[in-house]
């Protein structure tokens, strides 16, 4: 595991095609990464081992991401003092709500820092691993200013694009 920083976790194999927008995020960054599959439910060992010897092999930000009664992120959680950043996965219950709250509504003292459901939730834990890391890496520090100001550029595109479209006046 050398020389990766940030650990993916996911529940079950079922979880890698929402998650991968995790991956590639972490990718376009620069950020290596590794991935084990670990279930809360079905491998609760593994899950145990690898919380404690995780911060000893050099890494310093998790995702985990799960569905369902989603348990992964809240108990690695209690073994490490990492940052765990939760991904819940969309399900067939209310869209994920069910794997939301598993994860948002964790007993004080333990924190998992929940992002939204489905990909938009992988990919912001991506961006968050990333500013975590970034406190002590400048280069990538800039690469995520530089990520902002590309968002911003689009969105100010996008609107100027949509009010030609609509023969607005420019500047109104
Ligand atoms: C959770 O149960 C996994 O994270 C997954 O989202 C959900 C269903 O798992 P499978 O039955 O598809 O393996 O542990």
């Amino acid at each position: 595991m050398a020389g990766k920083k940030v650990a993916v976790l996911i529940g079950s194999e079922s979880d890698l095609a929402v998650i991968t927008a995790a991956l590639e995020q972490l990718a376009k960054f620069g950020i290596a990464y590794d991935l084990h599959v670990l279930s809360a439910h079905r491998s609760p060992d593994a899950v145990a081992a690898f919380a404690e010897r995780a911060e000893g092999e050099g890494i310093e930000a998790i995702i985990a991401g799960a569905g369902k009664a989603a348990h992964l992120a809240g108990v690695i959680a209690s073994k490490t003092v990492l940052p765990v950043i939760g991904v819940p996965m969309e399900t067939n219950l209310a869209g994920g709500l069910d794997s939301l709250l598993s994860m948002v509504q964790m007993p004080q003292g333990v924190p998992v820092a929940t992002m939204g459901t489905g990909k938009s939730g992988a990919m912001n834990a991506a961006i968050l691993a990333a500013q975590i890391l970034a406190r002590s890496d400048p280069a990538l520090r800039q690469r995520l200013v530089d990520f902002k100001a590309e968002m911003a550029a689009k969105v100010v595109a996008a609107s100027e694009d949509l009010r030609k479209r609509l023969g607005l006046t420019p500047g109104s």
